[in-house]
């Protein structure tokens, strides 16, 4: 179920109690389901599971890896994932179950991945109210992480024929619910500190919020005066070491992530060493990326050598991620 490279028979799954069922099943298990929201289709997975949300960006041959929105079924869910001050409880009572994403601290009992945060300190959260999508959370029970249903660079889904034209035989199920009423994405709001940003325009009108917290939210990222891309955050995860990328040997007091069975030489010797994945499983490696990276930095590492990682498949978001990082400073 979790190898993407494979093809899979897609199911269509029914808007009734058996469908539900099936679907919390899949994702309950590890596996990919498209559900609707009142925005647009979303290509869930387990938000705990990071070699579940490893298999979003598989699916959608997304070429890098950019933090994803985490849907809950309640207020109460999302507060313990995410610390909410007073700008995000209003927002939160008066726009949930809605299109709105909030992007918050991470609070310290959350259990979404490393991976659907990119690393980040930080978690976009939303409550979304379609009937279905509501239901397939209660039942799965777990928060589940969403980009939209489309592959990387097309458009995003409204209905679930939309989802199977792009999607089909790379997903487990689609849950079909119709039409999707909004049909823009969600309005994302960043309170991570004492002024909330508006990070992408949606489905919840920027006049209504303002109205709501007396005040102008401040545009993108920090300093930003543009809104902000999609993976274009000033807040990418970054080391503090420095990243070595492609190393064909490693110094003594390196820190050193390894990538498949052939180490750089002097690998052995060095400080710290972690496998992205022994076997050379990019969904495995993909899974591991952030943890490993923050491992490896709080080992006190100037450096960290990193073993070459294949461009394929996956190892373009890997490899992505790893040439930012090296880059950054
Ligand atoms: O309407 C929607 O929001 C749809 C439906 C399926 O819910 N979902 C959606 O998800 O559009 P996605 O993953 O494509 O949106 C991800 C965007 C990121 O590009 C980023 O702008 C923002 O959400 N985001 C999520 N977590 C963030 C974080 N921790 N920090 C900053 N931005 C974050
Ligand atoms: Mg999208």
């Amino acid at each position: 179920m979790n190898d993407p490279g494979s093809m899979r028979q897609t199911q269509r799954l029914t808007s009734d109690e058996a469908g539900l069922a099936r679907a919390a099943e899949i994702l309950r298990r590890g596996g990919l389901v498209a559900f609707p929201t009142e925005t647009v289709y979303g290509l869930g997975a387990d938000a705990t599971d990071a070699q579940a949300v490893a298999g979003i960006y598989a699916a959608k041959e997304r070429p890098s890896f950019n933090p994803l929105i985490s849907h809950l079924d309640s207020f109460d869910a999302a507060r313990t994932q995410g610390v909410f001050d007073e700008t995000a409880r209003r927002l939160a009572e008066a726009f949930w179950p809605g299109p709105l994403t909030l992007v918050l601290p991470v609070a310290p009992t959350c259990t979404i991945s490393d991976l659907a945060r990119a690393g980040l300190d930080s978690v976009g959260l939303r409550v979304p109210a379609h009937p279905l999508a509501h239901a397939l959370l209660q039942t799965t029970g777990r928060p589940v992480a969403a980009p939209s249903a489309n592959r990387s660079g097309r458009v995003s889904p409204t209905d679930a024929d939309h989802v199977l034209g792009d999607l089909d035989g790379r997903i487990d199920a689609v849950l079909d619910g119709g039409s999707s009423q909004v049909g823009v994405e969600s309005t994302i709001v960043a309170c991570l500190s004492d002024t909330p940003r508006l990070l992408r325009p949606g489905g919840v009108p920027r006049e209504a919020i303002e109205a709501l917290i007396g005040m102008k939210l401040e545009a993108g990222a920090e300093g930003g005066k543009s809104p902000l891309a999609p993976g274009m955050l000033a807040s990418h995860y970054a080391p503090r070491a420095r990243v070595r990328l492609n190393a064909a040997s490693v110094e003594a007091d390196e820190a050193v992530l390894l990538f498949g069975r052939d180490a750089p030489k002097g690998a052995d010797a060095a400080r710290t060493a972690l496998n992205l994945s022994k076997n050379g499983d990019l969904m495995e490696a993909a899974a591991h990326l952030f943890s490993y990276l923050r491992q490896l930095d709080a080992s006190g590492a100037g450096t960290i050598a990193v073993s070459p990682i294949p461009e394929t498949g996956l190892g373009e978001a890997i490899n992505d991620r790893l040439r930012r990082a090296a880059a950054e400073r």
